[in-house]
């Protein structure tokens, strides 16, 4: 007879709720029961998606489960973590039940209502762009995923996440909010840089029909040499030439453009210098060796 699964509990079922679900169903790993979104409408469509489910009209339809992923956007976690409490005492859910979040900037303890009544509380982050949950499901295999929270949590979250092609890792619950502005740097940031780029292309002069070809050729170049080079290797400009002269005539003229964008060019030039002065010192530091 095989084996009855665990079975997984989802409150909000958007782009990460949504492609997990999936990927556990598939995988054998839970059995999806419960499905809570802000519509009976969201929350078919969530099912359809995933392939099991049911749709939940209210958290107190909500059967008890052995896990409970609060997918939510990160702002109402804490929110659906209190009301879940509150229901949780009158389902008289079971000591041991895991609930976690999926957010990279929140902890466990926004979980702390359902970890007051016994429950194992942790936050799972897989450090992917969730564009929509048809591509997700794509690209999740080999995922890198920070895990934190109650240990018990993290063991049942590790066996789950690894089950779908993630690769697990622990992250302090002090060290969240660092480890997650290290994701903040490393992607949501590129879109940003582009768009100051453009404006400066722009307000130079730059033909507006050049832009989508400098965008793809810079773009992919520097992702070229970072990954075969890395951070120091791959640095080029002004400061990888220690010119801080050039970088303060830049910064002057920047400042009468875009004051904002004249400060981050300020602090990102202190940033590269840094570097660049670490990476000379280290090469200097070898050849002495030698
Ligand atoms: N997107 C990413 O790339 C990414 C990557 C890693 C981690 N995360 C984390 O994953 C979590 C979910 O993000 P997401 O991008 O999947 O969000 P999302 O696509 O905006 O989906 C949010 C879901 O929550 C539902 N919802 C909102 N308020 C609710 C409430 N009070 N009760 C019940 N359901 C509610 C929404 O319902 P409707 O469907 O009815 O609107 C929707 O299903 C966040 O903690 C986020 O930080 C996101």
């Amino acid at each position: 007879m095989a084996a009855t699964l665990p079975t997984l509990n989802l409150i909000g079922a958007g782009r990460v709720g949504q492609t997990l679900a999936r990927l556990w169903t598939q995988a054998g790993v839970f059995a999806v029961q419960d499905v809570l979104t802000t519509s009976i409408a969201s929350a078919q469509a969530a099912c359809d998606f995933i392939g099991a489910g049911k749709p939940s009209s209210g958290m107190d339809r909500m059967r008890p489960a052995n896990l409970w992923l609060i997918a939510t956007t990160d702002a109402r976690i804490a929110d659906v973590a209190t009301a879940l409490a509150q229901q949780a005492v009158a389902l008289e859910s079971p000591r041991g039940t895991t609930v976690f979040h999926c957010s990279g900037a929140l902890s466990a303890a926004e979980l702390s209502p359902l970890a007051a009544l016994g429950w194992h509380t942790a936050s799972a982050h897989p450090i992917l762009s969730f564009a929509n949950p048809d591509t997700a499901c794509a690209q999740f295999s080999g995922t890198p995923c920070a895990l934190e929270g109650k240990a018990e949590a993290c063991g049942r979250l590790q066996a789950a996440f690894s089950a779908i092609g993630a690769q697990c890792f622990d992250v302090r619950s002090q060290d969240k909010l660092l480890y997650h502005a290290g994701a903040v740097f490393a992607t949501n940031f590129m879109p940003v840089l582009q768009a100051v780029a453009e404006d400066a292309w722009r307000a130079s002069g730059v033909p507006q029909a050049l832009l989508p070809h400098l965008r793809a050729s810079l773009l992919h170049n520097a992702v070229a040499n970072i990954t075969r080079l890395g951070p120091q290797g791959a640095l080029t400009g002004p400061a990888a030439r220690g010119d801080t002269a050039a970088i303060a005539r830049q910064a002057d003229a920047l400042a009468k453009w875009d004051a904002t964008a004249a400060e981050a060019y300020s602090a990102l030039s202190a940033l590269a210098l840094r570097m660049a002065n670490t990476s000379s010192t280290t090469a200097t530091s070898a050849a002495n060796k030698r």
